[in-house]
Parts: structure tokens; C-alpha cells; sequence
């Protein structure tokens, strides 16, 4: 079996194998190629994510790969691992990884529930029980050999092969909440279902929620958003009640669902259509708990703002939309466009695609030539001429200077 999923790599990839399995053995290390990539594997989705766990020194490792092959290594020398940049050094990069990720096989033990995991160097097999579900815990062996030998000892290939989302122990989500999002992620991505009894479990654990720093719960709804079927990752978590211990404001109903029917490029964008329904007030509280990187809060209150008053761009001049989305990150205008009806949606698509870039002909300089002093008139000046642009009242350099001249008539 094992062989044969190995055989399903290009002769390239399997060649940066061995060179691996190589240096490796060199150093006296056992290695084994583990996690995504095997269940990957399995699944028939070969992916680039290679991650090599080894029985030995990932570091070292990886400083011998760089010193025969080239290319740059990346360290963690607390849990001793690396990241080995091969470059274009000695591999032709087609269907090759940027980047291997070497890990020294370890075990971890949580000090309390939700806490970073105490690390302990270790085997392959510690490694492999440390991991979340028995669908990431196959492990196929690169040595000399057993190279393309499978290793699963937990089940994985069985619950791979069923659709189940399994835990390894009964203390896995109490030991690390994220999981609770991991497996729901898996369940979805892959159409899989959360085996029973790991369902049973997931109570105990979402209390433990709350504990969860900001930065590990935002990281995990960041991968949900960026997976194609977001839409229904979420509405799974809505359906668990994993969404309301995060925070409040943090729901998943109709009219979201709705409006992630929308097809958009990244995570962030989906930020903005699940939360622009939510008040500024609401906004700043998630982001005590979620702290949201500066842009996307910036983009989040955007949003907001624009969806708060979408009814009222219906009947808005040209002008007067640009004066209200003028500064507005351009992301949170294109989430508010997308789900805008009728003239709305008009109003600010045209924003977008052609009232933002319109401006006088007549410029500072022009002003100054016409013996203007310098001061906020100019500024003034400029945005009633664009206004007269936007709006259709002008529309040569001629009517532009008839303009300035009524304005300098008015304004004395
Ligand atoms: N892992 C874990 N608990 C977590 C996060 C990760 O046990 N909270 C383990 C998983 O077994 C996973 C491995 O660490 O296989 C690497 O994690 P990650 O890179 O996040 O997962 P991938 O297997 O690459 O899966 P994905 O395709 O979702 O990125």
C-alpha cells in the first residue's frame, strides 16, 4: 500500500527524498515523512507540505542539507526544528516544496488545559501520539530499506479510509482547545464526519475555549476562512456552539450564510462578509478578544460603517459617495458591493471602478498661475472641481476654469 502511495510521487519529488533519507542516515537518524502529507497522500491530493520528523537532530540535519546542497535554513532552537529553503541550488524546483520543515521527533505534555505543550525530545512514535486525530498520525518511513514503509499504529488509515475525524486520547481537545476548529475543518474540508465518541467529547472542551490566547484562536478561524468551503466550516461550528464561547458578537446564521455565497479571494474578505453586519461597538469588544491585525480592523469598521448605511447609497451623488468612501480601505468597499442590491450596488461598484480615479484637470500648480495664495482654499477648490466632474457639471478644462472663477467670485 504504502509503496504504492510513494510511487504516486513525480520522479523529482522522490528524489529529494532519498537525497534526504540520505543526509539522514549519514547522521544516524531514522526519518519518516508524517502529518498532511501522508493523509494527503492517502486521500489522492499529493500536497508540497513536507514535514520530516526525525529521531535525532533536526538542526544538524538540516546544516549538513545546506552545506551539500545549498540553499537556506530557518531554526527554532527551542523545539529544535528547521526549515530548509532548498533554492534552485541542486534541485529543479518542478513540483518541489519552497520549503522542507525538519522536526526532531518529540513528545508533549500540556501543564494545564489550553497551555502551550511542555516538549521533550523523543521517537517517532512519541511524535506521532502527540499529534490531534489519528487521520494526521500516519507516518512513512524513509530509511535505506523500509523507504515507502507505511506506519499506523493508531488507525489512521482505517479512519482515512471511513471519513472519520478521530481523536488519539480522551484528553486531546481538553489538552488543546484549537482542536475543537481542527476537527470540524477536517470533517468539512474533506467531507468526513467527527467519529461519535470524539463528538462526545467536545463539551468538556468548549468551556475551555476562553483560555485560548488570542493570537491561536485567530489563527485557526484564519485557516477556516481561507478553505474553499469555509461556508460550511463555519456553519458546522455554529452548529456545535464553538462559535459563541470565542465571543458574543461571533454567530453564524441566515444571513450570513448568505452572504458568504459570494465568491471571494482570501480569508480577509470573508472576515468582512461574516462581521460588517456588527455595530463599531460590537467590532471593538471582538477585538479585545480576537486582536485583529491594524488592516483588517481598519477594514472591519469599514465595513461596517458602509453596511450600516447601505440603503442610503441608493440616492447619493457620484460626489457624495466618494466624499463618504474616500479612506475607506478598498477591501471593505468591495465585501459592502457584494452583497449591495440595485442602486447601491451600482453606486459603489462605480466607485470602485472609475469615481475614486477621477480628478481636475486643474492642479495646484495651475492655481498658483492664476495668483491663488497657497492655503486650504486650493484643497477646496480642487475637491469642487472634482465634484463637478463626478456629478457631470463640467466636463472640459474650459468649464473647470469658469468654475474656479464663480468660486473665487463667491468666496471673495
Ligand atoms: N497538530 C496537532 N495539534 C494542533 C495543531 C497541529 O496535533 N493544534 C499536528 C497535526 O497532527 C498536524 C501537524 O501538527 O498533522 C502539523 O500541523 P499543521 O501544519 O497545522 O497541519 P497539516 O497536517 O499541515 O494540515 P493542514 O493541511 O490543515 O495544514
Amino acid at each position: 500500500m504504502a509503496q504504492n502511495l510513494l510511487a504516486s510521487l513525480s520522479d523529482s519529488q522522490l528524489d529529494l527524498l532519498h537525497r534526504l533519507a540520505d543526509e539522514s542516515a549519514a547522521l544516524g537518524f531514522p526519518i519518516y515523512i508524517v502529518g498532511g502529507f501522508v493523509r494527503d497522500l492517502v486521500l489522492g491530493r499529493p500536497s508540497l507540505d513536507f514535514d520530516l520528523v526525525l529521531e535525532g537532530d533536526a538542526i544538524s540535519l538540516g546544516r549538513s542539507l545546506v552545506s551539500k546542497f545549498g540553499g537556506k535554513l530557518t531554526v527554532h532552537t527551542k523545539f529544535k526544528t528547521a526549515k530548509w529553503f532548498p533554492g534552485l541550488s541542486a534541485f529543479r524546483p518542478s513540483n518541489l516544496p519552497t520549503f522542507i520543515d525538519l522536526i526532531s521527533a518529540r513528545s508533549e505534555t500540556y501543564k494545564h488545559p489550553a497551555a502551550l505543550p511542555t516538549v521533550k525530545l523523543g521517537t517517532v512514535a512519541d511524535d506521532i501520539r502527540r499529534r490531534d486525530f489519528t487521520l494526521n498520525a500516519l507516518a512513512i518511513c524513509l530509511d535505506g530499506e523500509y523507504f515507502g514503509e507505511l506506519r499506523d499504529e493508531l488507525g489512521g488509515l482505517d479512519d482515512l479510509q471511513n471519513g472519520l475525524v478521530r481523536v488519539l486520547h480522551p484528553r486531546s481537545f481538553v489538552d488543546d482547545p484549537t482542536r475543537l476548529f481542527r476537527a470540524a475543518r477536517y470533517e468539512k474540508r474533506y467531507d468526513f464526519k467527527i467519529e461519535p465518541q470524539t463528538l462526545a467529547l467536545i463539551p468538556e472542551a468548549r468551556p475551555l475555549i476562553a483560555k485560548l490566547s488570542a493570537q491561536r484562536i485567530r489563527h485557526e478561524l484564519d485557516l477556516i476562512l481561507g478553505e474553499p468551503n469555509a461556508l460550511s466550516i463555519l456553519a458546522r461550528l455554529g452548529d456545535l456552539d464553538l462559535l459563541k464561547p470565542i465571543h458574543p458578537s461571533l454567530t453564524w446564521d441566515v444571513t450570513t450564510w448568505a452572504r458568504f455565497q459570494h465568491k471571494v479571494n482570501s480569508a480577509n474578505e470573508r472576515w468582512l462578509l461574516w462581521l460588517m453586519s456588527l455595530t463599531e461597538t460590537e467590532i471593538a469588544s471582538l477585538n479585545q478578544r480576537l486582536k485583529f491585525t491594524a488592516s483588517l480592523l481598519k477594514s472591519l469598521y469599514a465595513s461596517s460603517k458602509i453596511f450600516a448605511a447601505l440603503s442610503a447609497f441608493e440616492d447619493l451623488k457620484p460626489s457624495q459617495c466618494v466624499e463618504r468612501l474616500n479612506g475607506f480601505p478598498l477591501n471593505a468597499v468591495s465585501a459592502a458591493a457584494l452583497i449591495a442590491q440595485g442602486k447601491s450596488r451600482q453606486n459603489l461598484e462605480k466607485y470602485l471602478s472609475e469615481w475614486r480615479h477621477i480628478k481636475p484637470k486643474t492642479t495646484g500648480d495651475d492655481l498658483k498661475n492664476l495668483g491663488i495664495a497657497p492655503g486650504p482654499k486650493y484643497q477646496e477648490i480642487l475637491s469642487r472641481l472634482r465634484n463637478a466632474w463626478l456629478d457631470g457639471e463640467v466636463d472640459s478644462e474650459n468649464e473647470e476654469k469658469r468654475l474656479i472663477e464663480n468660486f473665487l467670485k463667491e468666496t471673495g
